[in-house]
C-alpha cells in the first residue's frame, strides 16, 4: 500500500503526528526529554485501558440482532414494541458465565448469563436474565454471600468447593438451581444452544390499565447441545474462547443463531390462591398450568464491529423497562432494579447510558444536568429549558398515560423470611424423578460427586441431607458416586484438596 493514501496519525488534539516509535532524546542514547507530550500521552493512556470488571459475568459474548413479532399479545401489554405483528427493533444480546472472570475459559460449568437489549421505539427494555429459569437465592440479602462462594477464597486464591457446598447446604432452597448446575445443561455447547429465561416474575399491564404477572422464556431453535465433563476438559486444553470461537465461525459461514419467544401469564389476583408464592425466584410455573404462549423470534446476526465498545461497554439493566412491561413484588428483582444502574456507574461512569452500546435509538430528552464526561448537550434540547417546570413550549414534559397502573399493597412492613417447606422439593423432585431419563441422572451424580469431592466431610453430610429432602435416590446416588472417586470437574481453577 502506498503511504501518501494513509490517513495520517494524529495526537489525540488532533496534530499530525511525526513518529510513533522514537522518543525525543538529549542524544542518540537518551536521556527522553520530558517535552515529547506524545509519549506521556500514550503511556498515560495505556494505563487507563482497563475499566473494572463486571463483579460477575465478567466474561461475555456479544451479537446484534433482529426481534420481530410473530403474535399478538396487545391483550397483556400496551408496550409499543408488541403493537403489531410483523413490529421489529435492533437487539444486542451479551451471554456470559457468572464466576470466572475477564479471562475465564469459555467451557467451564457454570450458569449462563442471557442479557438481550431491545432498542424499542419507546426506549431500551432490558432482558437481564439466565439460561436457567430460576436462582439460587430468593432474598436480595443472600447475593453477596452468594457470589463470595463463587469466587476465590481469601488465603488460597482459589475456588473453593468447600465454601460453595457449605453456603448451599446452609441454604437448602438452592437445591433447584444446583441441580440443573450440575446436570448436563451445566456446560452448553455454546450460547446458540441454550435457552434464555427472564427467570423472575414479571409484569405487563395493556391499553385497559389491567396487569397480569408474566415469565420470560426464550426458546432455542437450534437444538439443546451440552459438552460432558470430559469433553469440556479436552475442549478446555485446546482453546479457552470455544464459545467466542463458536459465535464467530457461526456468523461468517451465515448462520444465525434463532430463539422463539415466548410469555407465561397469570391474572393479576391468581397469585394469592396460587399454592405457592409465584414471585419466588427458586420457582418456575409450571407449563402445565400456564403454557407457554408464542410472541415473536429473535435472530443474532452480526458480530459487533469493536467488542469494547458494544459488548464490554454494554450495560443490562432489569430496571429497563418500557410502559407496557413491568417489574413484579419479587424481592430479588427489586434488589436487582437498583443494582445495575448503581454497578454501571461504577464501571462505566456517569453517562454510561450515552455509550453507543446503551443509548436508546428512541432519542432521550431529560433535565439530568452536567457530570463527569458530559459530552452531550447539557440542556433539553433548548438552552432555557434546563429546569422544570418551565415555560417553553419545546421543552420536554412528562405523559402520565405511560403511568404504570396502581398495584395494592396492603401488608405488615417487616422482616419476612421464607422459611424452608416441602414446597422447596417439589420441583427438583420433578427435575430429577420425571424430567430427568436415567442416563441425566447417573451424570448429574457424577458431576455433582466430583464437584463436592474436595470437601469435608461435614460438609458433603449437610449436602446429602438436603438432597434426601429431594428424593432419597437423590442422595444415595451422590453419595455413592462421592465415595467411588470421582473425576474433578473442568473449571481449570477448581482445586484439589484445599481451600477449606
Ligand atoms: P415440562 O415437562 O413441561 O418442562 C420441563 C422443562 O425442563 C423443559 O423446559 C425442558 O427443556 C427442561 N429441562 C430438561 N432437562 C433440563 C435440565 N437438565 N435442566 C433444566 N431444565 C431442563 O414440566 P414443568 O413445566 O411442569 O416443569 C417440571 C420441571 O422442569 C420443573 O420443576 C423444573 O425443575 C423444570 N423446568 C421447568 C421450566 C418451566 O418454565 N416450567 C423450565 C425449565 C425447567 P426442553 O423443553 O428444552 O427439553
Ligand atoms: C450482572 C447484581 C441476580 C443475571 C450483574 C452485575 C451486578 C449484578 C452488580 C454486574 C453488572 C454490570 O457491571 O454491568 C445482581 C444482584 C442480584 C443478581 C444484586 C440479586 C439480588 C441475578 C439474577 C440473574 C442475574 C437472578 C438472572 C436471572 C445477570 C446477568 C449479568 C449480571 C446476565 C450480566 C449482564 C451483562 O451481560 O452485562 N448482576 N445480580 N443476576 N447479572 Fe446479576
Amino acid at each position: 500500500m502506498s503511504y501518501d493514501r494513509r490517513p495520517t496519525l494524529t495526537t489525540t488534539a488532533g496534530a499530525p503526528a511525526p513518529t510513533n516509535d522514537t522518543a525525543r532524546t538529549a542524544g542518540p542514547r537518551g536521556p527522553v526529554l520530558l517535552e515529547d507530550y506524545q509519549l506521556l500521552e500514550k503511556l498515560a493512556h495505556q494505563n487507563r485501558e482497563r475499566i473494572p470488571e463486571r463483579t460477575v459475568h465478567a466474561k461475555g459474548w456479544g451479537l446484534q440482532g433482529t426481534f420481530t413479532v410473530t403474535h399478538d399479545i396487545t391483550r397483556y401489554t400496551r408496550a409499543g414494541l408488541f403493537s403489531r405483528v410483523g413490529n421489529s427493533c435492533d437487539v444486542l444480546s451479551r451471554w456470559s458465565t457468572v464466576a470466572g472472570e475477564l479471562g475465564a475459559a469459555d467451557a467451564e460449568r457454570d450458569v449462563r448469563g442471557f442479557s438481550l437489549k431491545f432498542y424499542t421505539e419507546e426506549g431500551n427494555w432490558d432482558m437481564v436474565g439466565n439460561n436457567t429459569p430460576i436462582f439460587f437465592v430468593r432474598d436480595p440479602y443472600k447475593f453477596p454471600d452468594f457470589i463470595h462462594t463463587q469466587k476465590r477464597h481469601p488465603k488460597t486464591n482459589m475456588r473453593s468447593p468447600e465454601a460453595m457446598f457449605d453456603f448451599w447446604a446452609g441454604q437448602p432452597e438452592s437445591v433447584h438451581q444446583v441441580t440443573i448446575l450440575m446436570s448436563d445443561r451445566g456446560i452448553p455447547k455454546n450460547p446458540a444452544h441454550m435457552h434464555g429465561y427472564g427467570s423472575h416474575t414479571f409484569s405487563m399491564w395493556n391499553a385497559q390499565g389491567e396487569r397480569h404477572w408474566v415469565k420470560f422464556h426464550f426458546r432455542s431453535q437450534q437444538p439443546i447441545e451440552n459438552y460432558t465433563n470430559e469433553e469440556a476438559k479436552k475442549l478446555i486444553g485446546e482453546t479457552r474462547e470455544s464459545f467466542q470461537e463458536d459465535l464467530w465461525n457461526m456468523i461468517q459461514d451465515g448462520k444465525h443463531p434463532k430463539w422463539t419467544m415466548y410469555i407465561q401469564v397469570m391474572k393479576e389476583g391468581e397469585e394469592h390462591r396460587y399454592p405457592f408464592n409465584p414471585f419466588d425466584l427458586t420457582k418456575v410455573w409450571s407449563h402445565k398450568d400456564y403454557p407457554l404462549i408464542e410472541v415473536g423470534e429473535l435472530e443474532m446476526h452480526t458480530v459487533p464491529e469493536n467488542y469494547f465498545q458494544m459488548v464490554e461497554n454494554a450495560a443490562f439493566s432489569p430496571s429497563n423497562v418500557v410502559p407496557g412491561i413491568g417489574y413484579s413484588p419479587d424481592k430479588m428483582l427489586q434488589a436487582r432494579v437498583f443494582s445495575y444502574a448503581d454497578a454501571h456507574r461504577y464501571r462505566l461512569g456517569t453517562h454510561y447510558e450515552a455509550l453507543p452500546a446503551n443509548a436508546p435509538k428512541s432519542g432521550v430528552q431529560h433535565y439530568h444536568k452536567d457530570g463527569q464526561m458530559r459530552f452531550f448537550r447539557n440542556d433539553s434540547g433548548n438552552p432555557n429549558a434546563y429546569y422544570e417546570p418551565n415555560q417553553y413550549e419545546d421543552a420536554p414534559v412528562a405523559d402520565p398515560s405511560v403511568n404504570e397502573p396502581p398495584l395494592r399493597i396492603d401488608a405488615d412492613a417487616y422482616r419476612h423470611k421464607q422459611e424452608i417447606t416441602e414446597d422447596d422439593f417439589v420441583q427438583p423432585r420433578a427435575l430429577y424423578k420425571e424430567v430427568l431419563n436415567d442416563e441425566e441422572r447417573e451424570r448429574l451424580h457424577q458431576n455433582m460427586a466430583g464437584a463436592m469431592d474436595p470437601c469435608s466431610d461435614a460438609v458433603k453430610e449437610r449436602w446429602y441431607a438436603v438432597l434426601e429432602r429431594v428424593h432419597p435416590d437423590y442422595a444415595a446416588g451422590v453419595r455413592r458416586a462421592c465415595e467411588s472417586a470421582p473425576a474433578l470437574p473442568v473449571t481449570p481453577d477448581t482445586p484439589t484438596k484445599v481451600a477449606q
